[in-house]
């Protein structure tokens, strides 16, 4: 199963999400890595900026492919996936921005873009370490339930609730986009390795839903149980509803990765 690890506080988490992601770069500087939007990455790309530079990282070989975007928002427009990408971590990284790849919001045939956006992850020999949140209602990328398990990268329209929690990035009056392209869960899945990260109450049902509630398409993130090579951070918070919380601890303390040669 995956490796669950909960750490003491929301930072902590953070931290050592951004730790994993930057000993996968400083491990193979040609990393394909999959990026994730969403409040809950921020504290994460903001640890990595730092830990890059304290560590001289370069990100200059790496490709980078976001999950998703939103379809009707052109790349230059504030709250795109594609600028708050810029904001959060390319602009202060030495990726070429030509390396950093997201689907395009505003082109003009969406269907062909998804299309393209899954032909071009292939192309890049797949990506190598896929960083996801999750969604209240269990959502990974923008796939939300009733999504495929084995989708591929195309167009999903969003939930009301998805909606509503996505309003709070836009001015008030402001449209919320209500589509977006999105890798699929097929797609994701392909990800040689996962690492999610939730964190905060708000996701404790989520969190308990995807890791110890059946494998079904109504909690797109359960997939992850079938995934050989996935680990989910947690805070105290969003760990709050697991069923084998304590075992979880006793295997990893404080979240530590502790490894014993009898746990396979
Ligand atoms: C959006 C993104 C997801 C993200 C989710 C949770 O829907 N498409 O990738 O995991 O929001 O976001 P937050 O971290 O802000 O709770």
């Amino acid at each position: 199963m995956a490796s669950i690890l909960i750490h003491p506080d929301t930072e902590s988490a953070s931290r050592a999400t951004a730790e994993r992601l930057l000993a996968a770069i400083r491990a193979n500087p040609h990393a394909v890595l999959g990026l994730a939007t969403g409040g809950t990455m921020e504290p994460v790309y903001t640890a990595l900026i730092d830990r890059a530079a304290e560590t001289g990282t370069s990100f200059a070989g790496l490709h980078t492919f976001n999950l998703d975007e939103y379809i009707g928002l052109a790349a230059h427009h504030p709250q795109s996936y594609r600028t708050t990408m810029d904001r959060l971590l390319f602009d202060h990284v030495d990726i070429p921005r030509a390396r950093t790849h997201l689907p395009r919001g505003d082109s003009e045939d969406s269907a062909v873009e998804a299309r393209a956006y899954e032909a071009q992850i292939e192309a890049s020999g797949g990506i190598d370490l896929q960083l996801l949140g999750i969604g209240t209602n269990g959502h990974v990328g923008f796939n939300e339930p009733s999504s495929s398990l084995a989708s591929r990268t195309r167009i999903k329209r969003l939930t009301r609730s998805t909606i509503k929690a996505n309003a709070r990035f836009f001015r008030s009056g402001e449209q919320v986009p209500t589509h977006a392209i999105t890798m699929g869960i097929g797609t994701i899945m392909q990800a040689r390795n996962l690492l999610m990260l939730a964190t905060g109450a708000g996701k404790a049902e989520a969190v308990a839903a995807a890791l110890e509630g059946p494998v079904t398409a109504s909690c797109p993130a359960s997939i992850l149980q079938f995934h050989p090579a996935a680990t989910v951070i947690l805070d105290q918070e969003a760990a709050s509803k697991l069923k084998w919380r304590d075992f979880y601890e006793d295997i990893h303390p404080g979240g530590e990765e502790v490894y014993f040669a009898d746990t396979h």
